[in-house]
């Protein structure tokens, strides 16, 4: 697989099949992802990944935790700004939509909502899942870093016909999983990542997430006009040039 087939086959995934994965594979990838840059090769990630009876005590666990998201506890760092103005705001809002739309969930069915947020606790019912921490010490260039490592990983995943996704929500928890995985005080945790086989047939897994066109993000200084073809502009939005 070319790497630009395994960026473009990427999704984040939030149904898996039962089927089992490889642990030497896990094992293998993460090792692997560690080619990624690090400022001052720091290499500030910490992984802990779980499968069998520790991830299963896990969710049950949470199962007793997110029972209407009452034990949820205070964020170590802040999820999203305080103020997402635009256009960040129209584009989390946008994907929100298309993942409850995707399920035939409404807006103001709030029961349902918290009730398809709270499989989130459950890895999305996959059968691997990991945690990435970081180094309290440590600052956003390497809060970066952790960025590119996960990446790096999740197109690792993909040239094996893994699926993945990366989940935030953790930080929500973010003593209950320390305590859970052993993690020392120095860590901090940064997200959750679930790991499996997609299942293809659920409606969650088929809804597109938009990209803004690249006009939009980057701008081009020196270079030709010629050179901003609808084939670069399709190459961010995912659309057929
Ligand atoms: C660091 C990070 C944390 C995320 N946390 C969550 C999460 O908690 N729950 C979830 O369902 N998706 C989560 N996502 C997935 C994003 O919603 C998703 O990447 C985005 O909507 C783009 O969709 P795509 O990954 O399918 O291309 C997270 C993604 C990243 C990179």
């Amino acid at each position: 697989m070319k790497a630009s087939e395994a960026l473009a086959s990427r999704r984040s995934v939030r149904a898996f099949l039962e089927r089992p994965v490889d642990q030497a594979l896990i094992r293998r990838v993460i090792a692997q992802a560690a080619r990624s840059p690090s400022g001052g090769n720091l290499q500030p990630w910490h992984i802990y990944a779980l499968t069998g009876a520790p991830l299963a005590e896990l969710k049950r666990t949470m199962d007793l935790r997110t029972a209407g998201l009452a034990g949820a506890e205070s964020t170590e760092y802040d999820i999203y700004p305080k103020q997402l103005g635009s256009p960040y705001r129209e584009r989390r809002f946008a994907v929100g939509e298309a993942l409850y739309a995707s399920m035939g969930i409404q807006r103001d069915d709030r029961e349902a909502r918290l009730r398809w947020f709270s499989r989130n606790f459950r890895f999305f019912d996959a059968p691997m899942a990991l945690f990435c921490f970081v180094d309290r010490a440590m600052g956003p260039p390497q809060w970066s870093d952790l960025g590119m490592y996960l990446q790096s990983l999740m197109l690792l995943l993909r040239e094996e016909g893994i699926d993945s996704c990366p989940q935030e929500c953790w930080a929500l928890y973010p003593r209950t999983i320390a305590g859970l995985v052993g993690a020392p005080g120095e860590l901090m945790l940064f997200t959750g990542m679930a790991i499996g086989y997609a299942d293809l047939e659920h409606p969650v897994n088929r809804f597109p997430s938009e990209r803004a066109p690249s006009n939009e993000f980057a701008t081009f200084l020196g270079f030709d006009a010629g050179s901003d073809n609808r084939t670069a502009q399709a190459a961010t939005t995912g659309d057929k040039p």
